[in-house]
């Protein structure tokens, strides 16, 4: 899930491509690199390991260029280094070349074609540069006609953009699942994973589907299928404001990202609700709906934890049966699907490489997609059959912090319009509106105290490498969503458990000591739960309870407005969001770039 940034005619090249990898750089952060030519013979190719701004220092001037690629990488085939790092290049130094997948079959093309190639890099990447290489300097094939052919006999995902130095008029770009844009300027184009990269530069894109490449000049945009059939695309509009990617008067990108919640359930309120509670969900996705006997959730990460929710808010609301899958374990074990099955994706970035590959083959079989998605023009929104968006402005952490709350909401939101267009009376009285207007009150309760969650997270997580989340039911399914936040951004090994369970081996870790978040927001639930509360407490763990208003009893430290169950993880949600974000700030780490992540995973 590297960032990748091309531009064409541009004289500040330089400049541009550096400022378009360091708003790519929550998709990858490990090294990076860029090439730039200046067209009359000049080049600098310029690369270095962890963060952006080493690769702008060692950049320095600005190097004279008017074509150039760029890359930020999250290593999948080799540790960060210099060799590794992206633009990589053929032995004879012509070609340059940066890209973002994972080519599966890169051993077998090195054994094949590239048997006496002296490599550099311990790179998949490598292998396409001299590739492309040998078919011009040893095959005598034109550039575009190398590539082609190359292109063509990868197996994998790649978007990339390569450089001839003996032809510094064109970048090559190739395209197959993983994500890519060509932006159309005023007398220059560029070329990104992302809009994010470009959109101060241009607001017109034409986007590349797989299997296709692109001839991008200054002036033209050439699109072709692999075997060299042109293509015509209708370009599209992408505005992003400004704001809304940057970090204001924040100190990180995630805090600024969990206060803006109470703001988004407000958009989503008036985005999908009337006044009177009326839904307003087109009908094609209520219609399609209906003829389903079960919903199919496939998710990965946080919106898997979100998908647990979804699948009680139809269960209760629809009245139909759903069931949730981690996407990556679902794409190589389909189950035997009800009869007539729905598939609703869950995706913040809309570009997860796991879930795409489910819904690739769920439309193979002619069964109907959803995606539940923050980013419009992202690949999952293209390619599925009906999108809900989550409007919750782009996400840049990368912990998922709003979007986790917008696709509860959302999905809270359908859930009711299939009970209402079913007849259901407990649906046609979900007084959603209302609800949500209380859940957004409660997080603005709780973010605007970040000194009591600082609090809490120096008394209850301290300097620990381990902690414990527990839960029934619901407080299950949100304990699981708050152990991810606090093990990927604080690194503390948490475990998100089923209260219940603990005591059937897990207790055995308990000792004096050792954090226990508890979670008891469900009346069904909460006495069972409070029962486990004493048994970790009598082996010395350390709890905090929080609790809705509903179950508090007088010693719980965090008591939250009640809502209806299902919506709790709202509230409930947020208080792991907040742990978690101290806790780290605490550790001194970085909150918003932890290590060996990246913030939209494009590989399997
Ligand atoms: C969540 O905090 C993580 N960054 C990660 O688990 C993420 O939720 C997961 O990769 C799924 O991403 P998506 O929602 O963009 O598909």
């Amino acid at each position: 899930m590297c960032g990748i940034v091309g531009i064409i005619g541009l004289t500040a090249t330089t400049e541009v491509l550096l400022k378009g990898l360091e708003r790519l750089e929550y998709r990858g952060y490990d090294s990076a690199g860029l090439y730039v030519n200046d067209q009359n013979g000049h080049d600098d190719l310029i690369k270095t390991v962890g963060k952006i701004e080493n690769l702008r220092a060692a950049v320095g001037h600005e190097i004279q260029g008017t074509i150039g690629i760029a890359h930020t990488r999250w290593a999948t085939h080799g540790q960060p280094s210099v060799a590794n790092a992206h633009p990589q290049f053929s032995t004879s130094r012509r070609f340059y070349l940066v890209h973002n997948g994972v080519i599966t079959n890169y051993h077998e093309l090195k054994q094949t074609y590239l048997k006496d190639t002296e490599f550099v890099s311990q790179t998949d990447t490598e292998v396409i540069v001299q590739l492309v290489a040998a078919f011009v300097e040893q095959e005598g094939l034109t550039t575009q006609a190398a590539f082609q052919k190359a292109l063509g006999l990868l197996e994998g995902s790649y978007a990339l953009l390569l450089i001839d130095k003996q032809q510094p008029d064109t970048i090559y770009v190739g395209k197959n699942k993983s994500p890519l844009l060509i932006g159309v300027a005023d007398g220059f184009n560029l070329i990104a994973s992302d809009a994010l990269a470009t959109y101060d530069q241009t607001s017109t894109y034409l986007e590349l589907r797989d299997q296709e490449i692109a001839l991008v000049t200054s002036t033209d945009v050439e699109i072709l299928t692999l075997n060299g059939e042109k293509q015509t695309r209708e370009p599209i509009t992408i505005t992003i404001d400004d704001s809304s990617v940057s970090k204001g008067s924040y100190p990180t990108f995630m805090l600024k990202e969990i206060d803006e919640q109470p703001a988004v359930m407000r958009r989503i309120s008036q985005a999908y609700l009337t006044p009177d509670d009326q839904s307003i969900i087109e009908k094609k996705l209520l219609d399609a709906l209906t003829q389903a006997d079960r919903l199919y959730f496939v998710a990965a990460g946080t919106s898997y934890h979100a998908s647990l929710v979804g699948k009680r808010l139809f269960e209760k609301y629809a009245e139909i049966p759903a069931e949730v899958a981690v996407a990556s374990e679902f794409g190589y074990h389909w189950p035997i699907l009800s009869a007539r099955p729905f598939f609703i994706f869950l995706s913040q970035s809309g570009e997860t490489a796991d879930s795409r590959q489910v819904m690739i083959e769920a439309k193979r079989r002619g069964l109907p997609t959803l995606v539940m998605t923050n980013v419009a023009n992202s690949t999952l929104a293209r390619e599925a059959d009906y999108v809900l968006l989550l409007h919750a402005g782009p996400e840049i952490a990368v912990a998922s912090t709003k979007a986790y709350t917008a696709q509860i909401a959302v999905e809270a939101v359908l859930a009711k319009s299939l009970g209402e267009t079913r007849g259901l009376e407990i649906a046609q009285t979900f007084d959603l509106r209302r609800q949500l207007a209380i859940a957004a009150t409660g997080m603005e309760a709780l973010v605007s105290d970040h000194d009591a969650w600082a609090r809490l997270a120096q008394n209850y997580l301290g300097q620990r490498t381990d902690a414990f989340y527990l839960g029934r039911g619901i407080d299950y399914d949100v304990s699981l969503e708050a152990a991810l936040k606090l093990k990927e951004i604080s690194y503390v090994h948490t475990e998100g458990f089923a209260a219940g369970e603990l005591k059937h081996g897990t207790i055995a870790l308990i000792e004096t000591g050792v954090p226990v978040i508890v979670f008891i927001t469900e009346s069904e639930t909460a006495a069972h739960t409070r029962g486990n509360v004493q048994e970790v407490r009598a082996r010395g763990a350390n709890v905090l309870v929080i609790a809705s208003k509903v179950c508090q009893e007088a010693t719980d430290q965090v008591v939250l407005p009640t809502l209806t169950t299902e919506l709790m993880p709202l509230l409930t949600g947020v208080c792991g969001q907040l742990l978690a974000y101290f806790a780290t700030i605490q550790r001194g780490l970085n909150v918003d770039q932890p290590r060996n992540l990246a913030k939209s995973v494009t590989v399997e």
